[in-house]
């Protein structure tokens, strides 16, 4: 199946309530538990850590991050202001203190917010880079933002090979949800890579310490060190 780019931000207000309305728990842990493997497997983080959480939307990954690293600088970077509306409700309910910049990643990589260039011990993000249309942009930033040394995790859609397999994966895990949740999710499925588009994509900005792999039915996982 061709890949049909959906668009960048999700800044239209009932889209965002759709999706922060949304159970996405289930992924968002094992996310979660993905960043937490690579944290144990790499070397210690320094005493007060950077971690950047690009395209954070309503938080849901940068939020539990933040409470389970109290010590760490958390920064969630959103183009949609809506969403960083919600996350930063969020974080204020929780008592969890989280810097919300509303920013694209096209702005951080043409020089906004200099003060995090070269500091990030950790990248992370979930649901992006289907997003992206010019995927080379979350990788030439990878190196930007990163700290020698630093802790990479993106998890994403992977595009399936056809339409009717993409239906078929929406049946299965989206069977009945909101009208608006299931067309999102099958042109996230359409708008998504494949591994080897991924693999090519990580050659090219020569992220040799990046690795991609096919996780589940649906998804893809990055991770690894920058070098
Ligand atoms: C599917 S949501 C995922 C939100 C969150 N990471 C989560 O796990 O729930 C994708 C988010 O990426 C943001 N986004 C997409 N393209 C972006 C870009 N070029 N710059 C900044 N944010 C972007 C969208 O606005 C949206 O909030």
């Amino acid at each position: 199946m061709q890949r049909v780019c959906e668009p960048e931000l999700m800044d239209d207000p009932q889209q965002v309530q759709a999706y922060a309305q949304a159970d996405f728990s289930d992924g968002d842990r094992r996310t979660l538990v993905l960043i937490e493997s690579l944290l144990a497997g790499s070397p210690a983080l320094p005493q007060a850590p950077l971690f950047i959480d690009l395209g954070c939307g309503p938080g849901n990954i940068t939020l539990p991050l933040a409470a389970s690293h109290p010590l760490a600088e958390l920064v969630g970077v959103d183009g949609a202001g809506s969403m960083l509306s919600v996350a930063a409700q969020r974080a204020a309910a929780a008592g969890l203190t989280v810097c919300w910049q509303q920013a694209s990643l096209q702005d951080l990589q043409r020089g906004d917010l200099p003060e995090l260039l070269g500091r990030a011990d950790l990248i992370v993000s979930n649901s992006l880079l289907h997003h992206l249309h010019q995927p080379g942009l979350l990788w030439s930033l990878t190196r930007v933002l990163a700290a020698p040394g630093c802790r990479v995790l993106h998890r994403d859609l992977r595009r399936p090979a056809t339409l009717m397999e993409a239906r078929q994966l929406q049946e299965r895990h989206l069977p009945d949800g909101p009208q608006l949740l299931v067309r999102d999710f099958l042109a996230s499925l359409q708008a998504a890579f494949e591994v080897s588009e991924v693999e090519a994509q990580l050659t090219a900005a020569d992220l040799n310490g990046l690795n991609v792999r096919a996780e589940d039915d649906r998804y893809l996982v990055v991770s690894g060190l920058v070098d």
